[in-house]
């Protein structure tokens, strides 16, 4: 059901990912203690609409964001609007720039050099902040692979909305694809992608993933290194 991916396959012949309710805070707790900072292997962060061969290190956690011109072949790149920027750290730098999709229906990121068969997080960030200078916001969906991740709608300008899922990848690569669904251009800030220890969240298997809804600090502090661990989801989808 996960399984790579077509990218010619209609919206009808789409397979929805499993359903699933999680406890958020009763089950499986990832310790993260917050003295050390966790391995960056395997790990690809996208700042999308970042000019082609750029890259920097995010100053907070120390990992290394590349441009998206390597992952994606459609859309162009914009950036926030001036009232709706702010410099880093205060707006972190994946939202000051965006890719945004307005000539193609279905448009598709190819992340590669994955473990087939391992499991792994993804996240995508939007934030609209009137890139395009129309001040429409607006909605569309968001497929990994061939299976519907979720809908975005974006319903302020100013705040991001956040995506994740864990989930079985069953080949070398996965295609995230935002989809035009007749609500507006699709645009997208950021994506991530984490390779998982295949011993967490045993629910996540070849036909299922989890699909977050939030994500809980407990006990923590800071943000950080929380933010870049996988850890006390509720998950529902
Ligand atoms: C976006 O902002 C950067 C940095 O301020 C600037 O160099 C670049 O030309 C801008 N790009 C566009 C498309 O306006
Ligand atoms: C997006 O949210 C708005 C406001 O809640 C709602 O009116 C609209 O129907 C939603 N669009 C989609 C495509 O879900
Ligand atoms: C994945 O887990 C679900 C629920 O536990 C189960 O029904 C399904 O058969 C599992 N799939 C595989 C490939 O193990």
């Amino acid at each position: 059901m996960l399984a790579l991916t077509n990218t010619s396959m209609g919206r009808r012949s789409v397979a929805c990912l499993r359903l699933l309710v999680g406890l958020a805070a009763a089950a499986g707790v990832l310790q993260v203690g917050g003295q050390r900072a966790p391995s960056i292997a395997g790990f690809l962060t996208i700042d999308c609409g970042l000019p082609e061969q750029s890259s920097y290190v995010d100053p907070i956690t120390k990992i290394p964001v590349v441009s998206d011109a390597g992952f994606v072949d459609a859309g162009s790149n914009h950036n926030t609007s001036a009232e709706y920027m702010k410099p880093a750290p205060e707006l972190g730098r994946g939202y000051h720039n965006v890719r945004s999709f307005p000539d193609t229906e279905r448009s598709c990121y190819t992340l590669p050099s994955l473990v087939p068969g391992s499991k792994y997080l993804l996240r995508a960030l939007f934030r609209y902040g009137n890139y395009d200078g129309l001040q429409k916001l607006p909605a569309f969906d968001l497929y990994l692979g061939v299976n519907l991740w979720r809908t975005v709608n974006i319903s302020e300008a100013e705040r991001a909305v956040m995506a994740e899922v864990t989930a079985v990848i069953p080949d070398d690569s996965v295609q995230v694809c935002l989809v035009n669904t007749g609500s507006g251009t699709p645009f997208i800030s950021s994506l991530a992608l984490r390779p998982l220890e295949n011993t967490l969240y045993p629910q996540v298997n070849a036909t299922q993933g989890l699909n977050l809804i939030d994500r809980f600090s407990m006990g923590g502090t800071s943000y950080y290194p929380i933010k870049y661990v996988y850890y006390t989801d509720g998950c529902i989808y």
